[in-house]
């Protein structure tokens, strides 16, 4: 079901922080910090030649990052998103396994103006996984 790997978002309470290890010690592509409001994030996006790195620094009172950073002082991967072909689909096939989608249940439109859901990290080897359609 999943494809290929879109973003790998990685938590920190200081994105321009982060964008800088990005851009000088890691040499890589970074984007401007980008403030998502209704997020509840201000994101830098870092393009590799294959993927993508998601630095989120919170937004906001309830940034869905906040207790991620309180129990992770320091930052650390958050989530890992996948693409596939069909949000639906995908939202079927997890009910039929049993996993765990998070919030409502239903796919909603994430960051990059796409509908995604989001798994709960119990059923998938400690990580949070968000489900993308490409
Ligand atoms: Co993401």
């Amino acid at each position: 079901m999943i494809g290929r790997l879109n973003h790998v978002a990685i938590a920190t309470a200081d994105v321009r922080k982060a964008s800088g290890i990005y851009r000088n010690t890691l040499g890589a592509k970074v984007s401007e910090p980008m403030p998502l409001p209704e997020h509840g994030v201000v994101t830098v996006f870092v393009e590799l030649p294959n993927t993508k790195i998601e630095l989120l620094e919170p937004l906001g009172a309830n940034s869905p990052i906040a207790r991620f950073l309180e129990k992770n002082p320091a930052g650390g991967m958050h989530h890992i998103c996948y693409e596939v072909d069909d949000i639906y689909a995908a939202r079927d096939r997890m009910k039929e396994m049993g996993a765990t989608i998070t919030g409502s249940g239903e796919p909603r439109i994430g960051a990059h103006g796409k509908p995604v859901l989001f798994l709960h990290p119990k059923d998938f080897a400690g990580t949070l996984i968000e489900l993308e359609q490409a």
